[in-house]
């Protein structure tokens, strides 16, 4: 099956050829535009995906010497994002689908992160999948394949937006989530005390809002030079990663009063790039019989491959669509058919 997936969600354009579980092509635009202005301005992001779009779709079947009739399925990202971005995706490739005269199925962004680890793994369930993106930090309970339930999320700012305001903060460009990685490589992760919040709560829901007023407030306080943005870099990397650890373990403990015992957990969306982060979950949960799992790389960062790969997992279940309309808060229903 040859199926061809959009991702417009934010300010990545990006499409991909799969052919029966094996990424053909992937091409991925990451807006530069935005850099200058701090943060994603939605009208410029999608205005850009309108300029790129069909280019890179007509490289794509160049390169792969491929005839769009060939095509199997069209699918695109419908939500949750950018309205206008969206609209520029999933009209471009309903329009694709028409033409050819081939099925089409929209995709919820966050089912394609939640799915993207059973690419590469063999998902033992229960599995917990932690969602950590820019615009998201959910946990769901997935009880098998087809069964998805929300058990917590942030109830302000999403674990990549904390990334990115504090990299702000402290004068990194945006999106500033791997610099601060960076940065925080030979950084003195204990000169700042952060605060954690909700962190002594049984539950999955997460707080990031207060680190931000905090780093605020430090930046007011201290010069900032190369040492201070290494080592706010290194407390804000350590305090935020103790709290999703804090969390996870304590959401866990609930779970298993019910009963319930994960046997695995996915660690997905674009901060699951972040290897301290990764190591620090890997090191804690090593001995405790549950398996921990990544995407592939190219799955990691908003893509079309992990559309794809949700497109392909979908196409059986009668998921066709055409006249679905794209929707900026999309939500990901308990049962994923
Ligand atoms: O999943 P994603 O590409 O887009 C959304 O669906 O939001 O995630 C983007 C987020 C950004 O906030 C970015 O700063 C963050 O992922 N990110 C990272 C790293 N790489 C990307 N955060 C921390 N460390 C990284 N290495
Ligand atoms: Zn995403």
């Amino acid at each position: 099956m040859l199926v061809f997936a959009s991702e417009t969600s934010c300010d990545e354009t990006s499409i991909c050829l799969m052919e029966n579980e094996n990424i053909m092509e992937h091409i991925t635009f990451s807006q530069e535009i935005h850099k200058k202005h701090g943060g994603v301005v939605p009208e410029l992001a999608s205005r850009s995906h309108l300029e790129k779009i069909q280019i890179m779709t007509n490289e794509l079947f160049s390169k792969e010497k491929i005839d769009p009739n060939e095509i199997d399925v069209f699918s695109a990202t419908c939500g949750p994002g950018l309205i206008g971005s969206l609209l520029v995706g999933t009209t471009f490739t309903k329009s694709l689908a028409i033409s050819f005269q081939k099925p089409f199925i929209p995709i919820n962004h966050l089912e394609g992160h939640i799915l993207s680890t059973s690419f590469n793994n063999n998902i033992k369930f229960p599995s917990l999948i932690v969602l950590l993106t820019g615009g998201h930090t959910q946990v769901y309970l997935m009880k098998n394949e087809n069964h998805i339930e929300l058990l917590g999320q942030s109830i302000d700012d999403a674990i990549g937006e904390a990334f990115d305001k504090t990299a702000k903060l402290i004068g990194l460009s945006y999106p500033g989530g791997a610099k601060i990685e960076i940065e925080a490589q030979g950084g003195d992760e204990n000169r700042f005390i952060l605060p954690k919040a909700l962190v002594k709560e049984k539950n999955f829901d997460f707080s990031f809002s207060g680190i931000k007023t905090h780093v605020n407030i430090l930046t007011k306080k201290n010069k900032i030079d190369k040492k201070f943005i290494k080592d706010l870099s290194a407390c804000f990397q350590k305090n935020i990663t103790e709290m999703l650890i804090e969390k996870l373990e304590r959401g866990l403990k609930r779970l298993e009063l019910d009963k319930q015992y994960v046997k695995s957990i996915s660690v997905v969306g674009g901060v699951s790039n972040n290897k301290y982060i990764k190591n620090k979950i890997e090191n804690f949960f090593v001995n405790k019989n549950i398996e921990i799992y990544y995407p592939v790389k190219e799955m990691m960062t908003d893509n079309a491959a992990m559309i794809a790969w949700a497109c392909f997992k979908n196409y059986n279940i009668n998921k066709h669509d055409i006249y679905f309309k794209p929707q900026p808060k999309l939500s990901v229903n308990n049962k994923l058919n």
